[in-house]
């Protein structure tokens, strides 16, 4: 691929060889055909059959995506999400998602550069660090970013006429930063004087007008440096630059820990991403698009999309996944462990989903990562090992009789700890990806938009007689 680099070590063609094979093997267990039903465009209104939370109603046609659940396929704008994995990168593949097309490599260098760009936030990041960052819930305070980038990147909120001053305007092109592990920079850094100062008149990051697009690459990599700085705040340090020689993928693992990922490390980390841009009308997305639909912004409607995120039925099984098998302890225990829960009518967590009813194409990634990363620490080894040992026994007793298969969140946690990404942070991570996938889907929608107003069946009372609030 134009996108890496050609020096990378072997390891980066061991990550390909395992995603194609993880594809042979998806090709070979599973069907051809789409679900004929689900992929054809439609003569509105239609008629469908619609279970509570809206379980099977279509909301509205796409291009960007689609999900088939009874054969375990992953699909972006046409492209199997295996060969993304292969042969993409997150940047391409967020081009992908947002212009409905793979870039031309012009094309691609040049969103790049703008991605890399907007990574630096300093004012935003100046304005989150003034909150308690470290003792809020990761995603509020990641709601709160961008909340803090809206303000900072666009003038929907200043009257034509205001001529207010920010309160913070008067200091804000530096921040206190704590210097690269080489020690070669001052502890104050100076933003604008970067690097990046070519870039920033190419691509400004302030929106005069609302640019739905131009938010869109700013929030796909700010979100990215929001993740980075929550992180370094709970371990109560301050953020780092991004680099210019690394991608999204790894300038998180870099913003975040402070230490240069290797190459294999930011391979790994950018495949997550891909894996996790997008999947079908899932509650985030949705809510994202219910914001939008009312022509809120969309730094709001991704406001909107981390929220719904956060909650534990949507991101986040994967840190209950690491306790599991930590609790589990060894693969020798797995067996007994599972009976118990089984006799206990535990739902084992990294398995099942309302979707799909066949392995989960991004587990059949995830899991040969992980097994990867793991080599080398005996700890991780025996988590992995532990997690195989479990997926042997819920596949012989769960897996054909109720189609209950992996799903991505049971190798994810394990490959994140072995990158070094602390639990409290993995529906994050989630997000710094997810974001890609919520702006495409926005935007596509905005294009023949129409508010969502879906109904309740009322079964309430009728004809209560008001009773002054003495007589009750
Ligand atoms: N462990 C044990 N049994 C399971 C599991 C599981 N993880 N998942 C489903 N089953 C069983 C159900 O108990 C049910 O059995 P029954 O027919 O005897 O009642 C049968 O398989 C069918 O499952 P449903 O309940 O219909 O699955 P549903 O679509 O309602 O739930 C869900 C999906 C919530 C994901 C469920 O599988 C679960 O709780 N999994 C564990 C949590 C988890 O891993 N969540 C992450 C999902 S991926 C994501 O959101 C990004």
């Amino acid at each position: 691929m134009e996108e890496r680099s050609q020096s990378q070590s072997v390891s980066d063609d061991d990550v390909t060889r395992i995603i194609i094979d993880a594809k042979e093997q998806a090709y070979r267990e599973t069907g051809h055909e789409p679900e004929p039903e689900l992929t054809k465009a439609v003569d509105w209104p239609i008629t469908c059959t619609v279970g509570p939370g809206l379980e099977g109603a279509i909301a509205c046609e796409t291009k960007i995506g689609y999900v088939n659940g009874s054969k375990g396929w992953l699909i972006y704008r046409g492209y199997d999400v295996f060969d993304l994995c292969a042969h993409s990168s997150f940047e391409e593949t967020s081009y992908l998602l947002l212009h409905g097309h793979l870039p031309a490599a012009d094309e691609l260098s040049r969103f790049r550069r703008i991605l890399l760009h907007r990574l630096f936030i300093p004012e935003a990041q100046r304005l989150l660090l003034s909150f308690p960052v470290e003792t809020l819930n990761p995603m509020s305070a990641l709601r709160l970013g961008t909340n803090l980038m809206r303000q900072k990147q666009t003038y929907r909120d200043r009257d034509e006429d205001d001529d207010r001053a920010d309160a913070l305007a008067t200091d804000e092109d530096s921040i206190a930063m704590e210097t690269p592990p080489a020690g070669t920079r001052r502890p104050v850094y100076e933003f604008f004087a970067s690097l990046f100062g070519k870039a920033a008149a190419e691509t400004p990051t302030e929106l005069l007008h609302s640019d739905e697009l131009e938010s869109c690459y700013n929030l796909i990599a700010g979100v990215n440096t929001i993740a980075a700085t929550i992180g370094r705040a709970r371990q109560r340090r301050l953020p780092i630059e991004p680099l210019d020689d690394l991608g999204l993928a790894g300038n998180y693992l870099y913003m975040l820990t402070g230490k240069r990922p290797t190459a294999l490390e930011a391979r790994i980390m950018d495949v997550c991403l891909i894996l996790h841009a997008d999947h079908g009308m899932n509650a985030s997305t949705f809510a994202a698009m219910v914001v939008a639909s009312t022509l809120s912004d969309i730094y709001l409607a991704i406001g909107a999309g981390i929220s719904a995120l956060s909650g534990p039925l949507h991101g986040g099984a994967n840190v209950e996944v690491v306790k599991m098998l930590s609790e589990i302890g060894s693969p020798g225990k797995a067996a007994s462990w599972f009976k118990s829960a089984q006799k206990e009518k535990r739902k084992i967590m990294g398995f099942g989903h309302r979707v799909y009813k066949a392995y989960d194409p991004r587990a059949r990634v995830l899991g040969p990562l992980a097994e990867l990363l793991s080599k080398g620490d005996p700890d991780t080894e025996n988590t992995f090992a532990t997690a195989r040992a479990l997926e042997h026994e819920v596949l012989s007793t769960l897996g054909e009789e109720k189609k209950v298969f992996p799903n991505v969140d049971f190798y994810s946690g394990i490959v994140y700890q072995s990158l070094g990404i602390p639990k409290d942070l993995y529906t994050t991570v989630f997000a710094v990806s997810r974001v890609s996938g919520w702006c495409a889907r926005v935007i596509e929608y905005l294009e023949n938009n129409r508010i969502f107003r879906p109904r309740a069946l009322y079964t309430g009372t009728f004809d209560e007689q008001y009773v002054p609030i003495s007589e009750r």
